[in-house]
């Protein structure tokens, strides 16, 4: 039995099967195209929430964090949470009355690359949508997302999602079956470093992924390792080569590899047939990452 006003939302993390960085613009954000895959490592968000402009003169909300000490660590359960900045920036968008108390269950890694924040973030809009009687239209809704965070509007979809601009763009993506082996750290990086370092570098802009997207649009969607590339993967790197080595690990059992967004997790993409690393592979990545391996497949609902 679930109370009343009380909905439970799953927040899958994401990878970027490849994400191509355009150039800085003068706001300071950079231009970006990226497939952004949803998989099926979630965290879990429970709203208990109820609005009602006769009944509620003022607008509260709560938030506990849960979840293994290492992982809440690094979430913040203030204001600066996601999951708290969105419904903030509903309530005012929809001039909302009423409270929404959530407890999150943290699985996914915080700065590590994973939209765990960001896909917090849209489990709340969707669950308050619900909740708080459908105040705002699929359109209000991804303006909302984007007012949030870069990759809240692309999460909001729990599917494959093309990106572009800086992340408020959003079409749906190849459908893909994907089987994964996802390296996490002991450490994260902040989003506006890893572009910052982009920057430092003079990093190069990834190839025009049209023609491998057209290809795959025509036959039947696979992995095609001209799609899976990161450019901020370069500039991370430098500054923590344990990713490069965990690289070298998953390529050696024919897993592709990638970085998943600002890094530093890694995907590595799962050859068909293959669903776990052998065992030797596995120990060598544990004691590159001092993480155990997380083993993942594309999100489905
Ligand atoms: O949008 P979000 O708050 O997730 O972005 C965090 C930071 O990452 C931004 O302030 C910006 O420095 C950088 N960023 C960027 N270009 C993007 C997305 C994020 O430069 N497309």
């Amino acid at each position: 039995m679930s109370l009343p006003n009380t909905i439970s939302v799953a927040a899958p993390a994401k990878v970027n099967l490849f994400l191509r960085v355009l150039g800085r613009r003068d706001d300071g954000y950079h231009d970006l195209e990226s497939l952004i895959v949803p998989i099926s490592l979630a965290d879990r968000l429970e709203i208990h929430a109820h609005a009602d402009p006769t009944a509620f003169r003022t607008l509260s909300f709560s938030l506990a964090v849960l979840g293994h000490p290492d992982l809440v660590r690094r979430v913040p359960a203030d204001e600066s949470n996601l999951v708290l900045r969105a419904a903030l920036v509903m309530a005012e968008r929809a001039e909302v009355r009423g409270f929404a108390e959530f407890r999150l269950e943290k699985r996914i890694p915080a700065a590590a690359g994973l939209g765990g924040g960001s896909s917090d973030a849209a489990a709340a809009l969707h669950g308050l949508n619900d909740l708080w009687g459908q105040p705002l239209d699929p359109e209000q809704l991804g303006s909302v997302a984007a007012e949030v965070g870069s990759d809240v509007p692309a999460l909001l979809l729990r599917a494959p999602a093309m990106i572009e601009g800086r992340g408020e763009r959003v079409r749906p993506g190849p459908d893909l079956g994907v089987s994964l082996a996802v390296i996490t750290f002991g450490f994260g990086v902040a989003t506006a470093e890893a572009y910052r370092w982009w920057d430092e570098d003079a990093e190069a802009t990834g190839p025009d992924p049209s023609p491998a997207l057209e290809a795959m649009a025509s036959g039947s969607p696979s992995l095609d390792g001209r799609l899976m590339f990161n450019d901020l993967e370069g500039p991370v790197t430098r500054r923590h080569p344990e990713i490069g080595r965990a690289k070298e690990a998953l390529a050696e059992a024919g897993a592709i590899a990638v970085m998943c967004g600002s890094g530093p997790s890694v995907a590595g993409f799962l050859p068909d047939g293959l669903e776990r690393l052998p065992s030797d592979v596995e120990a060598g990545l544990e004691a590159i990452s001092g993480r155990p391996v997380v083993y993942a497949r594309s999100w489905e609902e």
